[in-house]
């Protein structure tokens, strides 16, 4: 029997274990956690994720602050925004919505952000800090730290034995995906589009995560039976059928052929993507914990 993972129940499960947190740090700090999001421009999609980011951020009792800028903002602007975001007490955690504009360096801006503030876990800080095994004092990118979450609440939190495939190489997925399975003693291989053979690679996957972003470009064969499936793709793709200029969400697995054949797998959506913005709360709290040198909070998901 194939479980369908559902994302979108564990995310409720995690933001109201962070809504209870962030109600306990009030009481230890005296105010709120605080997060502050930046977007500059007018990508649809950036501002349907933003504006998602900040209705949760206040569902959770937060400081919750949103700034837009114009599309036409210049780099120097934003960074002295990031400079004054850094020096603001009241704020734990900063976001600066991707892609930016092409005029704006956005290494240089990601890079702005102090890595105790760091939520999205790109700082350079940050990015040793998980490369190096000090995952307690990291901030971990939101993707792959959900979806990791989703694979310790199937497979358990020890991957001893288990061959994990990553299919993907960014930054912001792939290679932390790959160093939070090994943290978890899984084998693991980091697969991509120069791969000879990807069939084969992802047929001996116990765990496979996609995040390559080609709609069902992992086909339902290429998994092995019982394998754990988390599809990180998020593809717009048209959708005539529900009429003229429609379109709908699929991933980078091919679901109904690989249903088959997984132990368990996530849809698209409802699965990883809201798991991202529960675990942007969850860093945020976590943040504001290390600020203040609080103990850190343990997130878990009911296995
Ligand atoms: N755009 C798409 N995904 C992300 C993300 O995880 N963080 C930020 N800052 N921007 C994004």
């Amino acid at each position: 029997m194939t479980t369908t993972i559902d994302g979108k129940a564990a995310a409720a499960a995690l933001t109201a274990q962070v809504t209870q947190a962030a109600a306990a740090f009030r009481g230890e700090a005296a105010r709120a956690p605080g997060l502050a999001v930046v977007i500059v421009g007018e990508d649809p999609a950036s501002k349907v994720y933003v504006g998602a980011k900040g209705r949760t951020a206040r569902d959770c009792g937060f400081h919750s602050i949103e700034h837009a800028l114009p599309k036409d903002a210049a780099e120097s602007d934003v960074l002295a925004l990031v400079e004054r975001l850094n020096r603001d007490d009241a704020i734990d955690g900063i976001l600066v919505q991707l892609p930016l504009p092409a005029h704006i360096d956005a290494k240089r801006v990601t890079q702005a952000v102090a890595p105790e503030k760091d939520v999205d876990g790109f700082s350079f800080i940050n990015v040793g800090k998980l490369g190096a095994g000090d995952i307690d004092d990291a901030l971990v990118p939101c993707t792959p730290a959900g979806s990791m979450l989703l694979i310790e609440s199937v497979r358990g939190r020890d991957l001893s034995g288990l061959h994990a495939v990553v299919v993907g190489r960014s930054n912001i997925v792939g290679k932390p995906m790959a160093q939070l399975l090994l943290q978890a003693n899984a084998t693991v291989t980091i697969a991509h589009s120069r791969t000879a053979d990807l069939a084969a690679v992802c047929r001996s996957a116990d765990i496979l995560v996609a995040a390559v972003g080609r709609p069902e470009m992992i086909k339902g064969d290429w998994i092995k039976p019982g394998a754990t499936v988390i599809d990180v793709g998020i593809n717009r793709i048209p959708a005539p059928e529900r009429g003229e200029g429609k379109t709908r969400l699929i991933g980078d697995v091919e679901f109904g052929a690989a249903a088959t054949r997984a132990g368990a797998i996530t849809p698209v959506p409802g699965g990883v993507g809201p798991m991202t913005i529960a675990m942007l709360m969850a860093n945020t709290v976590a943040a504001a914990r290390r600020r203040r040198k609080l103990p850190a909070h343990v997130w878990r998901l009911a296995s």
